[in-house]
């Protein structure tokens, strides 16, 4: 090698050096200026090419051309580095409070039901699931709905089979639990249920969360006396409810339960639709047609049951109007429980 090409990378190394440290553009801008400049440090050896030996001219040339322009790459390349880190630096505000993780949390669905079984929990009652995917004879048949009696047409029901149905309600369970337990029998059933109904308080899947108790000398005022219990808990202490006859299949005497209006306290209001009342359940006394399907002696026991929808009860709760918003996913509705 030439003292010559030498001196180019020398110079080249250098300058290579002092960019990749500069931390700022005027900083750059000054060297840039001392190798590439007008009278440069690689411009001045190019000058001086002109004045070497013929022999050498062509080799030298090359390699100052390719020494300005490796300097001038890494000039460039740095430019940019730095400027995209100043508009990083700019964006970054550490005056700015942190992110907070979004952990997520149950739905509200899910909330209440379990708040639901909580309160019958505390009251001796022990929980119990059954199938979603019922027959025929536990959703029906067991709980004396006949074979095409009329009392079927209450319930729009969703088959997937001959004798198999997507339970109508978590009635199913009492007779499952009646088959598998001697008296006393103090459950509830927490579950999902499904019917042909679609509307602004109806979706075709809902939940709801049975009761029953069977033991020696139940009379209907257990089951007010529960029922009130379960009111005061859930709702507010000072909940009044009122037992209005009804009919069910599988209870008798049956009754709805209604609780004062939870927005008029019972003055008559368009929630309550100027009654002063809401309903949020059936009851009733175990019909005794059921014990002879499960194998219990009426003589010597007697129940009562009741089954209320979870969706309906949490939107009185939380005064929401359409059951749907339950269901659209969106984390800002979902996001309020
Ligand atoms: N299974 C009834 C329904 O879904 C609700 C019901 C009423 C359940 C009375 C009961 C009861 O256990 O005793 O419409």
């Amino acid at each position: 090698m030439s003292d010559f090409t030498n001196s180019i990378e020398i110079i080249r190394l250098e300058a290579l050096a002092a960019i990749a440290e500069a931390a700022e553009a005027e900083g750059l801008e000054k060297i840039r200026v001392e190798f590439l400049g007008a009278k440069g440090r690689l411009t001045d050896l190019a000058r001086k090419v002109g004045s070497l030996p013929a022999e050498l001219k062509p080799s030298a040339g090359q390699a100052v051309n390719q020494a300005k322009e490796t300097v001038a790459a890494a000039h460039r390349d740095r430019l940019a580095a730095i400027a995209a880190q100043k508009k990083r630096g700019e964006l970054l505000d550490i005056t700015l409070p942190g992110r907070k993780p979004h952990p997520g949390h149950r739905h509200i669905i899910y909330r209440t039901m379990t708040e639901i079984c909580d309160v019958f929990a505390k009251l001796g009652f022990s929980i119990v699931e059954g199938p979603e995917v019922e027959t025929d004879y536990y959703n029906f048949e067991a709980l004396n709905f006949p074979a095409d009696h009329p009392s079927r047409d209450m319930q729009d029901t969703f088959f997937v089979g001959d004798k198999l149905l997507l339970r109508t309600h978590t009635s199913p369970v009492q007779i499952r639990t009646m088959e598998s337990t001697k008296p006393p029998v103090w459950i509830v059933a927490p579950g999902k249920t499904f019917r042909r109904d679609d509307d602004i308080s109806h979706s075709p899947m809902f939940h709801q969360v049975e009761g029953l108790v069977v033991d020696y000398g139940i009379t209907m005022a257990d089951l007010k006396g529960i029922l009130t219990a379960f009111a005061t808990s859930f709702f507010s202490p000072d909940t009044k409810i009122r037992l209005r006859p009804s009919f069910f299949p599988f209870t008798e005497p049956s009754a709805e339960v209604d609780i004062a209006c939870v927005l008029c306290r019972g003055q008559g209001c368009r929630l309550c639709k100027g009654t002063g009342w809401l309903e949020i359940l059936g009851s009733g006394m175990v019909d005794p047609a059921l014990y002879q399907f499960v194998g219990y002696d009426p003589g010597q026991v007697s129940g009562f049951a009741f089954g209320m929808g979870v969706e309906r009860v949490a939107m009185l709760k939380y005064g929401l109007s359409n059951i749907h918003d339950l269901y659209d996913g969106d984390l800002r509705f979902l996001g309020q429980f």
